[in-house]
């Protein structure tokens, strides 16, 4: 029986108008003949290997129903196998990344800076025969969820893994190209998102009190737009805000919340510096860079 209908049948038999059932997954029973599924989806991407960015962002994520992982999961940060040993803890959604393909010899080293090159042939030695073919096996993007329609997860672009969007200009063409209505993607490690519907098409960038504090910019969507969000980086945020960055769609509410969390720099550079990988990959994470 379907999620859905079995916590309608849960739901009326209780009498209830809310049902708490097992996997932290709410349902709610309106009427006896209409229910919906709310579902709250954290969104994690390119983490990078920096497992202190990734607790920290786990500690301070709100409830949540799923995990979506939108891409590159290890590349230059210093734990590779422990950023996917955590990962795989939190479920099996996710799609692959280009360093997640460099890491795992996928594609060729030639489209990479010298020290991103650097890291995903380190990277590559250090990995456990285990974390190697679970990074080969890793889906290309987009993927969907049957509970969750008109939704997409992506790394780089729903045309092309690969592509960066970086600007309201990248973002037309995917946006207008799909007719799912909503694409969450990563690659670029800028938190914010585009919208476009037929009058308009506007760029959002969560605005935040502070530098060093968690702190948290809810986007509310409105139902006549297309949208691609980007949660930002875990693990190497590259819009000046040296704080680990993720987000969480409620599907119920049609918002998305941005998170920053503040985590043990100190540490995750010393893990990159003890490992010889090019100092300039520690000393950005305080930059945000
Ligand atoms: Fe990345």
């Amino acid at each position: 029986m379907p999620g859905c209908q079995q916590a309608f049948v849960a739901g009326v038999a209780a009498g209830a108008h809310y049902e708490e059932l097992p996997l932290g997954r709410r349902y709610s029973v309106y009427n006896r003949q209409f229910v919906r599924c709310l579902v709250r989806i954290l969104l994690l991407s390119d983490i990078h290997s920096n497992l202190e960015a990734l607790e920290a962002c786990l500690s301070a994520a709100p409830a949540y129903d799923r995990v979506v992982n939108l891409g590159d999961v290890v590349g230059y940060g210093g734990s590779p196998n422990e950023v996917i040993d955590r990962a795989k803890q939190l479920g099996n959604y996710f799609v692959r990344g280009n360093h997640d393909k460099a890491a795992a010899g996928l594609m060729e080293l030639s489209d990479f800076n010298p020290i991103a090159g650097m890291a995903a042939l380190w990277t590559q030695r250090q990995l456990t025969p285990e974390n190697l073919e679970w990074l080969r096996t890793l889906p290309q993007g987009p993927i969907r969820f049957p509970d969750v329609p008109d939704v997409q997860f992506v790394h780089g672009s729903p045309i092309d893994e690969d592509d960066y969007v970086v600007t309201l200009r990248d973002a037309l063409e995917p946006l207008m190209a799909f007719s799912v209505t909503l694409t969450f993607f990563g690659h670029t490690h800028l938190q914010g998102g585009f919208s476009l519907n037929e009058k308009a098409s506007d760029t959002f960038r969560p605005a935040y009190r502070t530098v060093g504090q968690a702190e948290f910019c809810n986007w509310r969507l409105a139902k006549d737009h297309h949208y691609l969000i980007n949660p930002g980086s875990v693990g190497q945020p590259r819009d000046g805000d040296w704080r680990a960055a993720f987000a969480v769609f409620d599907s119920d509410a049609l918002a998305v919340t941005f998170h920053r969390t503040p985590y043990n720099l100190k540490s995750a550079q010393d893990r990159i510096l003890d490992a010889n990988l090019p100092q300039r990959l520690a000393s950005r994470l305080a930059a945000g860079r």
